[in-house]
């Protein structure tokens, strides 16, 4: 059976990994610089993330919502502590889009209203909600499109407080990324997240932060919308949380009250992914590697200014974006063919950065020295090209 083709892969093997570096099936190592797609949070099979699944392997890895799962509460005790969100809820379930797709549902439960605000290049996820919130129409089939999603441009702080004026008391919630991800790095400002979270409490709106991508240490704090200094309503995570092993959740604030049924999953806060789960935290906080975030990505941010070739480097913390000049567009083939450099992307000419939150100076210069020399050789290929025409 062919395996159904929808994404565009690279022609290579990844057969061993170990902190930032991971290696193909000739040996061949990579720097990875795109985390697997910022899900890396503490390094590839980080010892003591191995360590713990194993040991709950060994225990029990799986058993039904049906009974008390203690890990859970441990999970969540830890999480209310680091992030210092003290007495949110958690729900746990599997990915990003049901982190997103709870949210949303829960908030229309918790309102009983229908409408939903996104912004113009979110990205929530691929389940029927959170894609509809999602600004790609191409992804969107049509049995997901519902008129209960409005979209205004991102950080338009004049047009969100006209759209509240008319449509704040139908609206269950506003769903934004604080740092857009898939959308190409763009950052909320704080005068943004601030207005959204003086609006959503004025009109009984709930405010969720999807930090799928952007949360878990990632910009420098827990939360990125830590740094606008308030809070949300709601706050989704997967990616980083179970660093490789399958989990996401939903930390909901202690206004919102649960109800029996409301929501559920049978796989959601299983054993072994809780054990995942509390193996991250624990190495986010005994190798104070949110600090290390905020300062290793500050000065990995200033070098790519400093080299004065990309037009706009964007992001905070690890997650770092800039626009590729036409003739660098072939940098990302080139780090990942010729310096063997594992870099994301966004359409259509945007690199993204997301390594490990625990990656080291040296790895950092690793990375600048191999777009060094890009920039260089294609420098050259420019002049070289130059000369044949002169000549010519
Ligand atoms: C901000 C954001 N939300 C949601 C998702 C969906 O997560 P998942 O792919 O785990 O469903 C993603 C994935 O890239 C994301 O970046």
């Amino acid at each position: 059976m062919p395996l159904f083709d929808v994404y565009p892969i690279n022609d290579i093997v990844i057969q061993k990994a170990k902190g930032s570096f991971v290696w193909d099936e000739n040996n061949v190592q990579y720097l990875d610089m795109y985390g697997g797609h910022a899900v890396i949070s503490i390094g590839h099979n980080h010892p003591h993330w191995v360590e713990r699944i194993e040991k709950q392997l060994h225990e029990i890895s799986f058993y039904s919502n049906s009974v008390k799962i203690p890990i859970q509460n441990q999970l969540s005790e830890k999480l209310n502590q680091i992030s210092s969100k003290e007495n949110y809820q958690l729900f746990l379930c599997n990915s990003g889009a049901e982190a997103n797709e709870n949210a949303l549902k829960l908030a229309s439960f918790h309102t009983g209203r229908k409408k939903i605000l996104a912004f113009s290049k979110s990205f929530h996820g691929r389940t029927s909600l959170a894609v509809a919130a999602t600004d790609n129409p191409s992804i969107v089939a049509p049995v997901n499109e519902t008129g209960n999603i409005d979209f205004i441009p991102f950080n338009d702080t004049e047009v969100l407080l006209s759209y509240f004026q008319n449509s704040g008391n139908e609206l269950a919630a506003v769903i934004i990324e604080p740092i857009q991800g898939v959308g190409g790095i763009h950052v909320a400002t704080k005068d943004f997240l601030q207005t959204i979270r003086t609006l959503c409490t004025k009109y009984n709106s709930l405010f969720i932060a999807d930090e799928v991508q952007c949360g878990y240490g990632r910009s420098g704090k827990f939360f990125a919308l830590d740094h606008a200094g308030v809070h949300a309503d709601i706050y989704s995570v997967a990616k980083g949380m179970g660093n490789g092993f399958p989990v996401g959740g939903i930390l909901i604030a202690p206004h919102i009250k649960p109800k029996y049924g409301m929501l559920g999953t049978t796989f959601g806060g299983n054993h072994l992914a809780c054990a995942a789960a509390l193996a991250v935290l624990e190495v986010i906080e005994s190798e104070k590697l949110i600090e290390h975030a905020h300062l290793i990505g500050e000065k990995l941010s200033k070098s790519l200014m400093e080299l004065n070739e990309f037009t706009q480097v964007r992001g905070q913390g690890l997650m770092i974006g800039f626009d590729v000049p036409e003739k660098l567009k072939d940098l990302k083939r080139n780090l990942l063919n010729r310096q063997f450099i594992f870099t994301g992307e966004a359409k259509p000419n945007i690199i993204r950065l997301l390594p490990a939150l625990n990656i080291s100076g040296d790895e950092i210069t690793k990375f600048l020295n191999a777009i060094h020399l890009e920039i260089k050789l294609v420098h050259k290929e420019k002049s070289r090209e130059t000369e044949n025409i002169i000549r010519n």
